[in-house]
């Protein structure tokens, strides 16, 4: 095999659990060969993916040179190197701060988290849109009262975001002809969907944009990224979930494609009993500490496991708006804490 086509092949490998190649990504730094000795430099933060990338081009390489020597450069200043996302495409230019609610994992309760800060920047005074990127499990429109809403066009030919409890909100949810209508697209489609909403969307000026995303760490997350400027990423947990390899792939997704992390949400944390007022910490204490800690990231805070959460998010009625001053207050001291991180 020819040099460029090894180097070539290399950067085809793709970064794993994505649907990105090395190449893409702009992950390696280095691709030298010197006496029979292939040398490769990736700029990675995560020490698990690196192993298998490393694996995959020894396994392409071994039998062309003498040695393979694959290495890791972690400290690099953080984005100066990661492909595209480092100067990202601003499809919003009229919004001030890109804040994306985010998990490796699927029911955490990303949709509940982003929904209640969204509402808790706009109680803050802030003018705030959330764009629901969920594309096949759109839950924005039914959490926000607005599931019976339909898409409507101003005569500029742009698409108004439906607005409720000082929010202005845009979801796939609200394009189709019924809640319950399946989406059999791909994922290009789904992209392009969300492309849409960035662009025909008249926003206006925004303060805050949040971004619902959906679970895992995919094409939607990494495609957000590359065409937004991230001010920062929430990722949301719950305790059991603390030690569970999604959180922190999560994690060191966003740290690879250089999005700043505002840091960890503990969802579903502990349990007051409603007749007692006892406080239950059911699935153990200080898990989202922890991991803020282990991953040098800010613990935002925690919201308990509650009846009144579930229901009222399913009713339309959002808990930091219409739930109790508890509720109330545990996203507003989210809010603020994020405010503080980004200001
Ligand atoms: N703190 C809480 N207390 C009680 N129920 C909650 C809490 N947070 C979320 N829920 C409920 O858990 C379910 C999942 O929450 P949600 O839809 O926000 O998760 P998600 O991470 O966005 O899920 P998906 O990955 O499907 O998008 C919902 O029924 C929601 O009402
Ligand atoms: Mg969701």
């Amino acid at each position: 095999m020819s040099q460029n086509k090894i180097r070539e092949k290399i950067g085809l490998i793709n970064y794993p659990k994505l649907d990105k190649t090395l190449d893409e990504l702009k992950i390696i730094e280095k691709f030298i060969i010197e006496n029979d000795t292939l040398k490769v430099e990736l700029i990675m933060q995560n020490k698990e993916a690196f192993k298998t990338v490393k694996e995959e081009i020894e396994k392409i390489a071994k039998n062309e040179f003498k040695s393979v020597l694959v290495s890791q450069d972690f400290m690099k200043k953080k984005g100066t190197n990661y492909g595209h996302t480092k100067n990202p495409n601003n499809r919003l230019p009229n919004v001030r701060k890109v804040i994306a609610v985010t998990s490796g994992k699927g029911g955490v309760g990303k949709s509940t988290t982003a929904v209640n800060l969204a509402i808790a920047f706009a109680q803050a005074g802030y003018k705030v849109g959330l764009l629901d990127a969920d594309v096949y499990g759109p839950d924005v429109p039914r959490m926000l009262g607005l599931d019976l809403e339909k898409m409507q066009w101003n005569d500029n030919n742009k698409i108004i975001p439906a607005e409720n409890f000082g929010v202005k909100t845009m979801s796939v949810g609200m394009t189709t002809p019924r809640r319950d209508t399946p989406l059999v697209w791909r994922s290009s489609v789904a992209v392009s969907a969300l492309m849409q909403f960035l662009e025909d969307v008249e926003w206006g000026e925004l303060d805050f944009m949040f971004i619902d995303m959906p679970p895992g760490t995919g094409d939607v997350q990494l495609t957000m990224a590359q065409e937004l400027p991230m001010a920062g990423a929430v990722i949301v947990t719950t305790p059991q979930l603390v030690a569970n390899d999604d959180v922190s792939r999560a994690i060191m997704m966003f740290k690879d494609i250089a999005v700043p992390i505002c840091g960890i949400v503990e969802n579903m944390s502990y349990f007051i009993a409603p007749d007692t007022g006892t406080r239950y910490d059911i699935f153990g204490k200080d898990g989202g500490k922890n991991t803020a800690l282990k991953y040098d990231i800010e613990f935002l805070g925690s919201i308990p496991i509650d009846m009144q959460i579930r229901e009222f998010s399913d009713l339309g009625k959002p808990p930091v708006a219409l739930g109790t001053d508890e509720h109330k207050k545990a996203y507003q001291a989210i809010r603020d804490k994020i405010i503080k991180a980004l200001l």
